[in-house]
């Protein structure tokens, strides 16, 4: 699997490799399919969202086979929600291609001459108008009747919005007399910036007096969107929505035929269309209003992203039709990124709920491409040291070398339609003399627990994951979730609500709950949705799940690249607990490997290698452990949570036809022929106990060269000692 910042070429890929990639891609894109459509706010720019697709429809080009049947390269938009009732789209709501510069629309009017084989005489009249970025929305009129507004939602079903678009004040709920007995008006919703301002002022006045339900848009867009899928057409209604037509769905009888002709039609019914909308014969008078209309785009007052090209004549249009998804006779002329100058402030750094710690500009703030920037992304460490994701230069000086960010530094913004953001460079000149390099944090700003960053990797993260507040709700939805602690009636949801209560707070304290909150069960009882009988099943299934398996508990953690798999493995070769918990804090990684042959038996490096030498368990992982139990916070907290539970120690694989099966043997003096780490590996793996100290209870000693007290209380004792050669041929070579 790709990791973060490390991203295998699409070109370097084998097959198991592509299929990992297009499952994880599967689920990221889905994932944030959800918060865009799902949620309205989105947690990744449109660029970031457009590489993710891009990249799967490469893997599936080059592995056609692998592609999933519910591939993301197959879906428009988002499924519509469940909140609402679904519509069926008579007629697809497709989307538009793309051209980003004049000869990629040079080209475009070349094809649909082509492929109408027109005369070059012949005139090819197209309109041209503003893209507006909003959501669509389809409008049905039965008898000059609004009846149906449904979104776009997945293309081929969107969601039943009606009673929320009847209280948008711009859409008329009647045609007049001259309007068709049948037709489907789309367009899109829309919010003005001063509306949308107005807006996130009064959500985050709501928000900081407590009101959870009050949410701060990110941009108008995802308002429009927020404040049309509202269960409530109240809320809908109190929501300056507007509306501008610009196409049609189903419409056996149409008013013109031409596109501008419709367009007027629609206006005369009242349907707001936009004013910019114009016809245009040559590419050289498209291209023209093209730029009329960017000049114009800081001072419309709502967000557009680009202008889009219809074909006039709708006959045309007929014989056009449609490639998969996209018109044949329409495109959008996306607008190059918005750019602006300021200064940037600070560097602050935040939080994810996984732990990574994303560095923030902290901006003057700035007017780019008509919206007030203040804060921009800065990715990662490598990112505001002027290096990107593949380890190129990405900000290079006169010399090549890379330029660093700093506060204080005059900076270039660009914002391309995008939720984030982003510095594109720095003006060196104006550098003051007194910025200073950043310093990246080795600690978490919210727990201050260690951070660490995996080689390969990006992303510094917060190792502090039981008790980083930042973290701590996924951690304990990980902890209950099934294959964990799977605890009945403790699931996802309720562990949000007793966090957000502070009822839980870490893991240890889901088995604290009956003490503190279940006195007569009052507490838990007046909770919403808790009965006296709910409420004693938890503490009982609580209860029962006290006795829990090692590989569970481990599992549960939740340590950064601890599967269910790895947490067997790691369970099977300590056994216990405690033999996993002073194995994991002894043990080092060495820094180097200077430091390994330096420091080569020293107890915490045999640790680190015992731990290595678990067949299945490579260094990442085992760094990732050993970080996790070096942050003392995690200590603490896990002795709190172990001193509650009664961890059943794993059991051990048996194999019983070794000479060694079931004997402890104890390795002392240097071996020759292998490390200490891989003589233990070994015994264990033939059934042996291997143990650190000679008592009455040893089996055999093992003694190479300068063997000392260990090998005289084997004499003493009488325990059987062997060399290594002896131990060697004993257990077959
Ligand atoms: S025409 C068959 N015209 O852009 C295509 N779409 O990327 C019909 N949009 O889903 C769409 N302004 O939500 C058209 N003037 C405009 C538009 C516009 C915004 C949106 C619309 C569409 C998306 C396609």
């Amino acid at each position: 699997m790709a990791k973060d910042g490390a991203q295998v070429d699409v070109a370097d890929l084998d097959e198991a490799l592509a299929q990992a990639e297009l499952d994880r891609l599967a689920e990221e894109i889905a994932r944030h399919d959800a918060a865009y459509h799902g949620d309205d706010a989105p947690v990744i720019s449109d660029a970031e969202y457009d590489a993710l697709k891009r990249r799967n429809l490469e893997i599936e080009a080059r592995f056609p086979a692998l592609k999933r049947a519910d591939s993301p390269s197959e879906k428009v938009g988002a499924a519509p929600s469940e909140r609402f009732l679904k519509v069926r789209h008579a007629v697809p709501m497709l989307s538009l291609g793309n051209v980003f510069d004049d000869e990629e629309l040079a080209d475009f009017v070349g094809g649909v001459r082509r492929f109408l084989s027109l005369d070059e005489d012949e005139v090819l009249a197209m309109t041209a108008e503003p893209k507006i970025d909003g959501l669509s929305l389809a409008l049905r009129y039965e008898n000059r009747e609004l009846v149906q507004a449904a979104t776009r939602g997945d293309g081929a079903e969107g969601e039943d919005v009606t009673r929320n678009a009847l209280t948008i004040a711009e859409i008329p709920t009647r045609l007049p007399e001259s309007a068709p007995a049948l037709i489907e008006i789309r367009g899109e919703v829309y919010m003005t910036h001063s509306d949308f301002q107005a807006l996130n002022t009064r959500q985050a006045e709501r928000e900081a007096a407590g009101d959870k339900s009050a949410k701060v848009f990110a941009n108008p867009r995802n308002a429009a969107a927020g404040s049309l899928r509202q269960l409530d057409p109240a809320i809908t209604k109190s929501r300056p929505l507007k509306f501008f037509a610009y196409a049609w769905g189903e419409a056996p009888e149409l008013p013109a035929e031409t596109q501008a002709g419709v367009l007027e039609a629609f206006g005369a019914w009242g349907m707001p269309v936009n004013p910019l909308t114009q016809r245009c014969e040559t590419v050289e008078a498209l291209l023209a209003h093209y730029r009329a209309i960017e000049a114009q785009r800081a001072s419309l007052g709502y967000d557009i992203d680009g202008v889009v090209y219809k074909v006039d004549r709708l006959d045309w249009q007929g014989r056009l039709g449609f490639r998969s998804r996209t018109p044949r006779w329409a495109t959008a002329h996306k607008f190059p990124a918005e750019q602006a100058t300021t200064v940037l402030e600070a560097i602050d750094i935040q939080v994810g709920r996984t732990g990574s710690l994303t560095p923030v500009a902290r901006l003057r703030p700035v007017t780019v491409g008509g919206v007030v920037v203040s804060n921009a992304t800065l990715h990662n460490e490598d990112y505001i040291c002027g290096i990107g994701n593949d380890g190129q230069v990405i900000r290079a000086d006169a010399e090549g070398a890379p330029i660093d960010i700093r506060p204080g530094d005059t900076v270039t913004v660009q914002r391309a339609g995008d939720v984030i953001p982003q510095i594109v460079a720095v003006d060196l000149a104006q550098r003051p003399v007194e910025a200073e390099a950043y310093v990246f944090p080795l600690k978490c700003p919210v727990c201050g627990s260690h951070a660490v960053r995996e080689e390969g990797e990006a992303v510094r993260r917060c190792t502090g994951g039981l008790i980083c507040d930042a973290q701590i709700v996924e951690r304990l939805k990980h902890f209950v979730s099934r294959n964990a602690f799977d605890i009945e009636g403790l699931g996802a949801k309720q562990v949000e609500a007793f966090h957000a209560d502070g009822w839980v707070s870490q893991p240890a304290d889901i088995f604290y709950l009956r003490e503190r909150y279940g006195g007569g069960l009052q507490q838990l009882k007046n909770r919403e949705g808790w009965g006296e009988k709910s409420a004693d099943n938890l503490f009982a299934a609580i209860d029962e799940k006290r006795a829990i398996p090692l590989e569970r508990l481990i599992y549960a953690l939740g340590i950064r690249h601890v599967g269910e798999t790895s947490g067997r493995l790691l369970a099977r070769r300590y056994g216990s607990w405690d033999a996993f918990e002073a194995a994991m804090k002894l043990a080092r990684a060495p820094a180097s490997k200077e430091d390994a042959k330096e420091n080569a038996g020293a107890p915490e490096i045999e640790a680190w290698n015992e731990l290595l030498n678990i067949d299945g368990v490579g260094a990442v992982m085992a760094a990732a452990v050993v970080e996790f139990f070096a942050e003392p916070r995690n200590l603490e907290s896990l002795e709190r949570l172990t001193d509650q539970l009664d961890i059943v120690d794993a059991e051990q694989p048996q194999t019983t036809d070794s000479p060694v099966a079931g004997k402890t043997v104890v390795f002392t003096g240097s071996l020759e022929q292998m490390s200490r780490a891989e003589a233990k590996a070994r015994a264990e793996a033939l059934g042996a106990k291997v143990s650190g100290s000679v008592s009455a209870k040893t089996d055999l000693v093992v003694a190479g060269p300068g063997a000392g007290s260990k090998l005289k209380k084997a004499e003493e004792l009488g325990v059987e000692v062997k060399t290594e050669d002896e131990w060697l041929a004993l257990i077959g070579g």
